[in-house]
């Protein structure tokens, strides 16, 4: 395919160095075959994608997983992208952020973290998680702010912590982060598999909403709060990545460049993406059929060109319009101008109904009902 003439820098490069993790969450957003994925890049390769990505433009370097700390090459990474002269934060659940090794990180020039909680009660975090973490990230809170790195706080919002969204800022508050984002479940990789189960009631997540309204104005100027839109219950397509291909890249663990967290699935469908083990991060960003797939208005539907928002929204997610209506180049379906806009209803209407009594969160596929972590709807009433 011709290259894309109009097309700026992939500004932000996510390199996910790893599929492996301790937890276990299930809404995770990794590919639910990641074990099948095990070839990680080495350390020379991912300084060489660094090198052509900064030759290329990008100015931020998100270092995620999977567990990005069980890297024992992460301080050199970090050392090699400061000298470039990326800005750089770690995307983590904690777990083997020792007090050494936030200090080894800072000398490299790590500049900010992002610390992953599950809830603000340690029952349902261990559970979501399927680990004893919570007071782990407790002590890993601390020992960020104690090194001066500023600190981003995400939860992960569905139906089994949403009544505790209150609780969940304080506790943002109380541990000192400069910046919440109340991530209301988007549903790819083990979410989409578990998405029945963690959808909120519409009328749940608009009361939500206005509790974070009131602590935002409580806490104005002191800790920044960010809402993800529940995309479903608000109708409106978010700009995806601001755009497929845009200004984002994705490095998965093993190489394969990708638009987005979730692009490996149009695996299945034939889609090829290029492997940074062996071609350039420039080629695969201005080259590749993959990444040129969606750029512009041509491949859009006729409901999305001679909509007056397909500048702004982009016509909405790629990946969920493939999930949910097994096309990709349809409308996104949480638009109330999409013909599938019924099949998010449907899924609301029976998020509506009272929770069953148990639901599989997690599990092994093709392992069936011995393979599932199973919810207990009593954890989060403690
Ligand atoms: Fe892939 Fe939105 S998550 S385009």
């Amino acid at each position: 395919m011709a290259a894309a003439t109009t097309v700026g820098p992939p500004l932000w490069l996510l390199a996910e160095l790893t599929y492996r993790c301790p937890l276990h969450c299930v809404f995770c957003s990794n590919p639910v075959d990641y074990a099948a994925h095990a070839s990680e890049l080495s350390t020379e390769e991912w300084k060489k994608i660094f090198r052509e990505a900064r030759a290329l433009g990008a100015v931020q370097l998100g270092l995620s997983g999977g567990e990005p700390l069980l890297r024992d090459d992460l301080e050199e990474l970090v050392a090699e992208a400061r000298a470039l002269g990326f800005y750089t934060n770690l995307i983590t659940s904690g777990v083997g952020l020792t007090e050494a090794r936030a200090r080894a990180l800072k000398d490299a020039g790590l500049d900010h973290i992002q610390l992953s909680f599950q809830d603000s009660t340690k029952e349902l975090n261990d559970f979501l998680s399927s680990t004893r973490t919570f007071e782990l990230k407790q002590k890993v809170a601390a020992t960020i702010k104690s090194l001066g790195y500023p600190m981003v706080m995400n939860c992960v919002l569905h139906r089994y912590n949403l009544p505790h969204v209150g609780r969940i800022i304080e506790m943002a508050e109380q541990i000192g982060a400069d910046y919440l984002e109340l991530a209301n479940t988007q549903y790819y990789g083990w979410a989409w598999l578990n998405r029945q189960a963690l959808m909120p009631a519409p009328d749940d997540l608009i009361a939500a909403e206005k509790i974070v309204d009131e602590h935002k104005a409580r806490l104005a100027g002191r800790m920044k709060i960010f809402w993800v839109s529940p995309d479903y219950v608000d109708a409106k397509p978010k700009p995806c990545m601001a755009g497929w291909g845009a200004v984002f890249m994705v490095v998965a663990p093993d190489g394969l460049a990708l638009p987005c967290h979730s692009a490996r699935m149009f695996e299945s469908s034939g889609m090829q993406f290029p492997n940074l083990r062996h071609d350039s991060v420039a080629a695969a960003w201005h080259e590749s059929e993959a990444f040129n797939r969606y750029r512009g208005t041509a491949w859009m539907s006729e409901t999305c060109r001679s909509c007056d928002q397909h500048e702004i929204d982009h016509a909405g997610c790629r990946c969920q319009a493939f999930l949910v209506t097994g096309d990709a180049t349809a409308t996104d379906p949480v638009c109330p101008k999409s013909p599938d806009r019924g099949l998010i209803d449907a899924v609301l209407a029976q998020a509506s109904q009272p929770v069953a009594t148990e639901h599989p969160l997690r599990f092994v596929p093709g392992a069936g009902k011995a393979g599932a972590l199973w919810f207990r709807t009593d954890v989060n009433s403690r």
